[in-house]
Order: C-alpha cells, then structure tokens, then sequence
C-alpha cells in the first residue's frame, strides 16, 4: 500500500510541554448543534482533523455556512433544527464512525433523502448498532446486508420516541438516538450498560435543550430549538494519551500535557497505568464550560503489568493500542479482557496490535476479548497500521525503545485525529521520520 510511512527509532527523554489538538468527540458535535441551532455559534479550539473536517463539509453540503475564522475557529450560521437542505451527493464521513452514527441519528429526522458513504475501513463497520434503535423510532434506512455503510436514509418518517437499553456501552449509539429524539415526539430515553462519555447530552444543555441525564441514563423530549452559544473544546486526552504512554515508558522523561480534558469516562488510562507504577500528575484542575480539564504531568517510570480491570476498558477503549505497547515494556504480563469492542473499531485492534506487537518480538496471546502481553525487549520491524490511525501512533512509541527502527505502514489516516502527531512527536523527544512511500 502506498502513502505514508513512519519509522521511529530511538530519540530522547520527553521533556518539556505541549498542547495536543481539539477533542474529536466534542468537535464532531459541537459542529452538529451548531448548524442546527438558531444563529451564529464560534468554536473555538475545534479539532482539524480529517474526521471532524468532513462533518463540516457534510453540513456545508446541506446549507449551512461554517466559515474558518483562524486554524481551530469555525464559525458557524445555524440553519435551525429544520433548516437543512437535501444535500446534491452523497455525505462522506470519511474514517468516522463518530460523523457517520450521529449524522443518522440527525438524517432520520429530516424531510430529505440522504446516503452516508465512508472509506474503506468505516464501510467495514457495523451499523445496525444504530439503525436498529432509530428504526424503532419510524427512520427508514437501510445498510448493506451486512449491516455496514453506505446509510440510505429516506426523508419525511414521522418518529417517535423510544426508551432504549442499548446492548453495548456506546456514546454514539446513545447520540444516535438522542439526537433522533430531539425530532421525534414525546420522550427518548437511553439507558446504558456503562456510563459512556456525556458530551451529547451535556453539549444539547449548552444550547439550550432540556435533558434529564446521569450516569448511564438520558431522557429529553422532542420538539424545540436550540440556541446558537460559544464552544471551546478541550485538547483531546485520546491524543494526549500517546504523549501520556510515551513519557511513561521512556527513561528520564517529563512532559506537562496542558488543557486536556478529563472526563472521567475518557481517563481510564490514567487509572491503569496507575495500577502498573506509572508517575502520572494532575495539575491545575479546573472546568472550563462545564468540562474538567487539567494539565497532567508524566514521568518515566518501572511499570508492571497487571490484570487491567474490566469495570476501566469502557473508560479507555480508543486508549487501548497504546496501552498494549505499555504492556510490551512492562514487567511482567498484562492481562487485557472485556474489550470485544476494540475489534469493531477503525481496524480489529486487538488482531493489529496482537499481530504488530509479535512482529517486533513480543510474546502476546490473543483472545476474543483480550490480550495477555508478556513486557520484555522490542526489536525492530516491519508493522501494518492497517490505516488505523491510533495503531499507527501506538507503534511510533514501540520504535522509542525498540532496538532496531520500527517501519510502520499505513500511516495517512493519523491526520484523521491528530494533524501534526509527527512533528509534534518529534519536538518533544521522539525518534520518528515521515516519508512518502
Ligand atoms: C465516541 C465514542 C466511542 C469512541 C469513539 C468516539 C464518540 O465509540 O470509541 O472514538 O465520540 O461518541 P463507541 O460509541 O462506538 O464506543
């Protein structure tokens, strides 16, 4: 496969601090509310990444003016909840299956037809998670017969409200459904397995909605408008988290991560690297519009491995690759379980790192839910990203203390969350060359 590639090889201590980009989950939605409120909303700190780019494009493709004040300041003309225009081509979501579930739950309540298209690995990706639901609610849309994208959405349903105990832990299918409700009548309820990540819920608070919501629970009614507002999006732990493992496991190390969100349904990594010895601190904790964030402060460390808990994996499943390669360098072995999940996301992540990790020597055992990584030394390699983008970053961190430079293949779709990993990556300390194959 062409595209890029990185090798990463062994650099320097992390040292220093840096701010990683805008948080994907609340950039995707805060683009969303803002084209259907009413008035002219500013986000600011917005995440330019491929994913939250081609939300904006898909609403622009439906008649709403997003206007780029300045890199991370879009600003926003709301056409109102019943504002959007049939879009002339089909809306690409590119590698997100953020973009592409909560835009159905969004589509199922317009008066137009509209398909939902993706790349490669987002037309791998199930969807019945969220047609299901929403086809309880009167939406008509259909998916392959294999359940995957494209989405062809049929305009004019009449919905109704729903009480939904989804089946798996999932902000997006919990959004998906919320944002149906807000077009349907009487009451949406969602119920979850585990809390999952509250940006939905509390972001339609911000612009005005009623919802009644605590942990694992969420109900609002529908019918109403929302009201345009400012957004300041936090920088994005998922992000952060690469920087987090990296200080963690290379010796000498000290990186302050500043204005990072903290949701606790986001930081299970911290809780787990805690558990294996890390020297983690969190400074200057504060909020800012309702959301916690904080500068956290990492230093190397002797981790352990452990038996990672279940009740953390809903709260660190997009952190999982990284904490793999932690697992790698640990002493001792890792027990990984209850996270099935990790196979239905941009690529099977537990196959890729299970399959990339014994690439460069590491005994690891694959299960249906897991992994048990035995820690140890890393050679080098050869690895596939399989175009996932948070793979790609997990085996940059891997070449930091491996003893041969580590090829990584695949690597274009990093610029789906994190523009500017490499650079940054490299300012701070690492070992890593980008080149075009
Ligand atoms: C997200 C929810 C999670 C997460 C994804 C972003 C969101 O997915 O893995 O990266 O913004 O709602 P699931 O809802 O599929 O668990």
């Amino acid at each position: 496969m062409s595209g890029l590639r990185f090798v990463a090889s062994r650099g320097e201590a992390l040292r220093g601090e840096l701010r990683v980009p805008g948080d994907k989950s609340v950039s995707h939605r805060a683009i969303m509310l803002a084209s259907l409120a009413e008035g002219r909303s500013t986000i600011s700190g917005f995440l330019e990444g491929e994913d939250t780019l081609a939300t904006a494009a898909a609403f622009r493709a439906m008649g709403v003016r997003i206007e780029s004040a300045a890199d991370g300041v879009k600003i926003v003309d709301g056409v109102g909840l019943h504002g959007l225009r049939a879009p002339a081509a089909d809306l690409d979501c590119g590698n997100a299956g953020t973009g592409m579930r909560l835009l159905a739950g969004v589509l199922a309540g317009q008066s137009f037809d509209s398909q939902l298209i993706g790349d490669e690995s987002l037309s791998r990706r199930p969807m019945r998670r969220v047609t299901e639901p929403l086809g309880r609610m009167g939406a008509r849309i259909l998916t392959t017969s294999a359940g995957t994208p494209p989405l062809c959405i049929s305009g004019g349903q009449r919905l109704q409200g729903i009480h939904y105990s989804t089946p798996v832990a999932s902000a997006q299918v919990k959004s998906a459904v919320l944002l149906a409700g807000l077009y349907a009548t009487g009451e949406t309820t969602v119920v979850e397995p585990h809390p999952t990540r509250d940006y939905t819920e509390r972001m339609l608070q911000a612009f005005g909605w009623k919802v009644e919501h605590r942990e694992g629970f969420a109900r609002l009614t529908g019918g109403g408008q929302l009201t345009a507002r400012e957004i300041e999006v936090p920088a994005d732990f998922s992000s952060a988290a690469f920087f987090i493992v990296a200080a963690s496991v290379i010796p000498g190390s000290e990186l302050l991560l500043r204005d990072v969100g903290v949701h606790p349904r986001r930081t299970g990594l911290l809780s787990a690297l805690t558990l294996m010895g890390a020297d983690i601190q969190i400074e200057n904790a504060r909020q800012r519009q309702g959301e916690p964030i904080a500068d956290v402060r990492v230093r190397s460390a002797r981790l352990r491995g452990v038996a990672v808990p279940e009740r953390l994996v809903a709260d660190m499943i997009d952190e999982m690759p990284a904490l793999f390669v932690a697992a790698a360098l640990a002493e001792g072995d890792t027990i990984i379980s209850g996270a099935a999940e990790l196979r239905v996301k941009e690529s099977d992540r537990i196959a890729t790192m299970a399959a990339g990790l014994g690439r460069l020597g590491v005994s690891i055992e694959e299960r249906p839910d897991g992994a048990v990584i035995r820690g140890g030394t890393l050679n080098g390699g050869v690895v596939e990203s399989h175009a996932d983008h948070r793979i790609a970053m997990s085996f940059a961190i891997a070449g930091q203390l491996s003893k041969n430079d580590v090829e990584i293949l695949d690597c274009d779709n990093v610029a789906t969350s994190f523009p500017g990993f490499d650079q940054l990556a490299r300012q701070s300390g690492f070992g890593l060359v980008s080149s075009r194959a």
